[in-house]
């Protein structure tokens, strides 16, 4: 069987327009609210036009020792061109957490396939 798992790509978004951009705080306080934002194209502007542009991006947040990810967004972008309506892959996600674990943005290209980036999120009691 062939994982989907390694058609991921990644790398350093300054030079890679396709990888997904996470902005978090690296510390929050226990219960304190995270504020998340997650965009494509941010050094580079990724294309968005009719037949070129970012589909979708999801997050997920793993706490420390969690065996999976949980997801904790899911962010479908569905105009293309229709009417000159482009809609940005850039968005605001908002959660609390317990524990300290790891944010992942996953995010997907018409063209070019799946991206992904990772951050890590400290919970301070
Ligand atoms: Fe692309």
């Amino acid at each position: 069987m062939k994982s989907i798992g390694n058609l991921y790509q990644s790398g350093d978004w300054k030079g890679e327009k396709h990888v997904p951009v996470i902005h978090a705080p690296e510390t929050v306080k226990k219960d304190n609210l995270v504020d998340v934002k997650v965009l494509v194209g941010e050094e580079i502007a990724h294309p968005n036009t009719f037949e070129h542009y970012i589909s979708w991006i999801k997050v997920y947040f793993q706490p420390e020792g969690h065996k999976f990810p949980i997801e904790i967004g899911s962010f479908d972008f569905t105009s293309h061109g229709e009417s000159g309506l482009f809609t940005e892959p850039n968005v605001s996600i908002r959660f609390k957490a317990e524990k300290s674990g790891t944010i992942y943005a996953t995010s997907y290209c018409n063209i070019h396939g799946l991206w992904e980036n990772s951050v890590e999120l400290k919970v301070e009691e």
